[in-house]
């Protein structure tokens, strides 16, 4: 009985102290030390702390927290990067850097509600920690402009590893107009763009967003094909013309009965034979995960708006057929994300 105790003890130590293990590695992300070890392996203490300009007992408390959970390796005197914290030194605006201040910033402390936002339900956590009155994060990502990008820059590069499979496995060609609901900074409409030049894309999304869209649309050259408009999703009919809609990483973040509203929007603009297409991670149809789909789901609660969840891509083609649609393929992106399509009957 004790030996059964002392080895679930040691299962759960990973659960217990995930904290301590996430303030080790984005302290010493903050601090830049592992781009700092990138570029000279092997620095002591004693130069860690004058690189750093922090005192040496505080230096010492970092690099025994690093390498005793294996994100730095100490070899004699000499602290070295591992295969582990090496791919932080460098992108910093791409996945994996790219998600360490989001989730230190924007996440780490909110989630500590989760158990508030459960029994409220309702999202606990933006209220309490990240300031301003709008009731979802996405409006009061836009009265925190520091948070906005590390938001923005998190989600492009979650974005941009999508984006590269969708372009490869969504056939679009017989589609001429698309419109891509939440669209943000574009980085779908720009990959979609490249990959079919007959393709005309409007984005739609909130209005500082789609400011910013626009701006990154004429950086790339792309506005004779590519335009954003400023749309409430939940206020707003949806523009008439377009003969395909693309909800990416979007419906996931609303209830179910939201998610009937929108794609309601959807089917009444699209002509007979339009397209649907909806990027989101989900649950597997027995709802045993996978993993990721725990967090997101834990994170839409908690923090987003109090009402989202990732859903099973049964649930998906349920509501597509209650809004008008026939689903006609999914095509899995990743391990832990799809594209369900559909088309408007
Ligand atoms: C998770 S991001 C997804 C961005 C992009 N579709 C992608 O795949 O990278 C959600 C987007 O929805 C936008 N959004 C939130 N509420 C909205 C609303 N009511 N109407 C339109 N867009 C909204 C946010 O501004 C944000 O750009």
């Amino acid at each position: 009985m004790q030996r059964a105790d002392e080895s679930a003890a040691v299962a759960l130590r990973p659960y217990i102290k995930a904290h301590y293990h996430f303030q080790f590695l984005s302290a010493a992300f903050r601090f830049g030390l592992f781009e700092i070890l990138e570029k000279d392996p092997g620095l002591t203490v004693k130069d860690i702390a004058l690189r750093l300009e922090l005192n040496e007992q505080p230096t010492r408390i970092l690099l025994l927290g690093c390498t005793a959970t294996g994100l730095l390796h100490k070899d004699g005197d000499g602290y070295h990067n591992t295969a582990l914290t090496r791919p932080l030194a460098e992108n910093l605006d791409q996945a994996p850097a790219a998600y360490i201040p989001w989730e230190s910033q924007g996440i780490y402390r909110a989630i500590s509600w989760f158990a508030e936002a459960l029994d409220e339900d309702s999202n606990v956590g933006l209220q309490r920690e990240i300031p301003g009155t709008a009731p979802t994060l996405y409006g009061r990502l836009a009265e925190n402009p520091e948070l906005e990008s590390a938001f923005h820059t998190m989600m492009g590069s979650v974005s941009q590893l999508v984006a590269e499979e969708i372009v490869e496995k969504v056939d679009l060609s017989g589609h001429r107009h698309l419109l891509d609901v939440g669209g943000g900074t574009a980085v779908n409409a720009a990959n979609l763009a490249r990959k079919w030049p007959h393709l005309r894309i409007t984005i739609g999304d909130l209005p500082s967003i789609a400011a910013l869209a626009e701006e990154k649309i004429a950086d790339m050259g792309l506005a004779d094909r590519v335009d954003a408009v400023s749309l409430d999703a939940f206020h707003d009919e949806f523009p008439s013309g377009p003969d395909a809609v693309l909800f990416a990483h979007f419906l996931e973040i609303w209830s179910a009965d939201r998610i009937r509203d929108l794609l309601a929007r959807a089917s009444r603009q699209l002509p007979s034979g339009g397209g649907l297409f909806v990027v989101t991670p989900y649950q597997n149809d027995d709802e045993t995960g996978p993993e990721r789909s725990a967090y997101l789901s834990a994170y839409f609660h908690t923090i987003a708006s109090g009402e989202g969840m990732v859903y099973t891509p049964k649930e998906y083609e349920q509501w597509f057929t209650e809004a008008g649609f026939a689903p006609t393929r999914r095509v899995l992106l990743g391990p832990d994300a799809v594209v369900i399509c559909g088309r408007k009957l």
